[in-house]
Parts: structure tokens; C-alpha cells; sequence
């Protein structure tokens, strides 16, 4: 026998999975989810190369099964050069939204083997909570260095991942 629903009790849950990375190089800002980190290089990139941004932006996407952010930003198209990431970010929250789904939380890990980034933590929160329309509590980043191995190790590349669960529930009844 069928359970009934009662209005607002959760009947999907999804998991979305995110990565970026972008080349290292002097002369352009660093970015992370819109904040600007002091810093003697910058991250490549068509867009403002906001590697946190990114990652997050294609968790969202891969929970909803609506491709990824070249798919709905293609970076052959002179309309997305120099784009600020948060505004695709908020597209992807509009595609959740579109679709249903409502995001339960959204956690992250950028590496990258310098500048220390742990005293932005609460400003990239809040810059990722503000697009995204949560509360900061559900908003998770953190930072690791590779341990100077490979290409982020050696100060080549930034990466960074991301996780996102999104929820739909049942409509209200009235
Ligand atoms: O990579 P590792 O384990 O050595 O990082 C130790 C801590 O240093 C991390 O947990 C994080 O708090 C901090 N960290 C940071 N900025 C980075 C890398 C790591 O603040 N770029
Ligand atoms: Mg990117």
C-alpha cells in the first residue's frame, strides 16, 4: 500500500559532483567565489577563471543531470570572455530551482599551495551562500595544499571540488 505524502516531506534526494582547475599566471586577480585573495598571481581563464565558482557550479548542474558549465556557457563565445563566475553560478541555482529542487548544502574543497586562504573562509561562504540563497551554515569550503607535488604542488594550477545535495519535496496540498 502506497504511504501518503504529507506536503513538504522530501521525496528526492540527489548528489552532484564538481572540478575545476585553472593555470596559475601574474597579472590577473585571484578569485574565489567573488572574493578578491591578495595575492601575486591570478588564475587563466576565458571567464574570471573563479576556480571555487566553477566546481561549485557544475555540482549543482551534475545533481539536477543538466550537463555542465561548457554546455551552458560555451567558452568559444566572445559573450562569456571576462564573465563574472557568480553569475553563472546563479544560473545553475536557476536551473535546480526550474527543475524542483531545492539545494540542502553545498560543500568544497579549493587546493591550491599558496597564498593561505583560511582567513577568506567566512567572506568565500558567505560569497557562495549569498549566490547560492542559503544560510551560511549550509555552505562548507575548505583548503589544502598538494604538499608541493605536481602541478598544483609546484604553484603551476589551482583546483578545486565540490559537492552538492539537492532536495524536492512534495507539493502543499492547498
Ligand atoms: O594541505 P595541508 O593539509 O597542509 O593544509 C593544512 C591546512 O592549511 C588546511 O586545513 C587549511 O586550513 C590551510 N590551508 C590554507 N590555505 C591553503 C592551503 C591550506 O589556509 N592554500
Ligand atoms: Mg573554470
Amino acid at each position: 500500500m502506497p504511504t501518503a505524502l504529507y506536503p513538504g516531506a522530501i521525496v528526492d534526494v540527489r548528489t552532484g559532483l564538481g572540478w575545476d582547475c585553472h593555470r596559475t599566471v601574474a597579472g590577473r586577480p585571484l578569485l574565489l567565489a567573488g572574493v578578491k585573495i591578495e595575492s601575486e598571481f591570478g588564475l587563466e581563464g576565458h571567464s574570471d577563471a573563479d576556480v571555487l565558482a566553477h566546481a561549485v557550479t557544475d555540482a549543482l548542474l551534475g545533481a539536477a543531470a543538466q550537463g555542465d558549465i561548457g554546455m551552458h556557457f560555451p567558452d568559444s563565445d566572445p559573450k562569456w570572455k571576462g564573465a563574472d563566475s557568480l553569475q553563472m553560478l546563479h544560473h545553475a541555482v536557476q536551473v535546480v530551482r526550474i527543475g524542483g529542487y531545492e539545494i540542502a548544502n553545498v560543500d568544497s574543497t579549493v587546493i591550491l599551495e599558496r597564498p593561505k586562504l583560511k582567513e577568506y573562509r567566512m567572506a568565500i561562504r558567505e560569497g557562495l551562500a549569498r549566490t547560492l540563497g542559503l544560510s551560511v551554515d549550509r555552505v562548507s569550503v575548505k583548503f589544502k595544499t598538494a604538499e608541493k607535488v605536481g602541478p598544483v604542488g609546484e604553484g603551476l594550477s589551482a583546483e578545486a571540488e565540490a559537492v552538492a545535495t539537492l532536495v524536492r519535496r512534495a507539493p502543499s496540498s492547498e
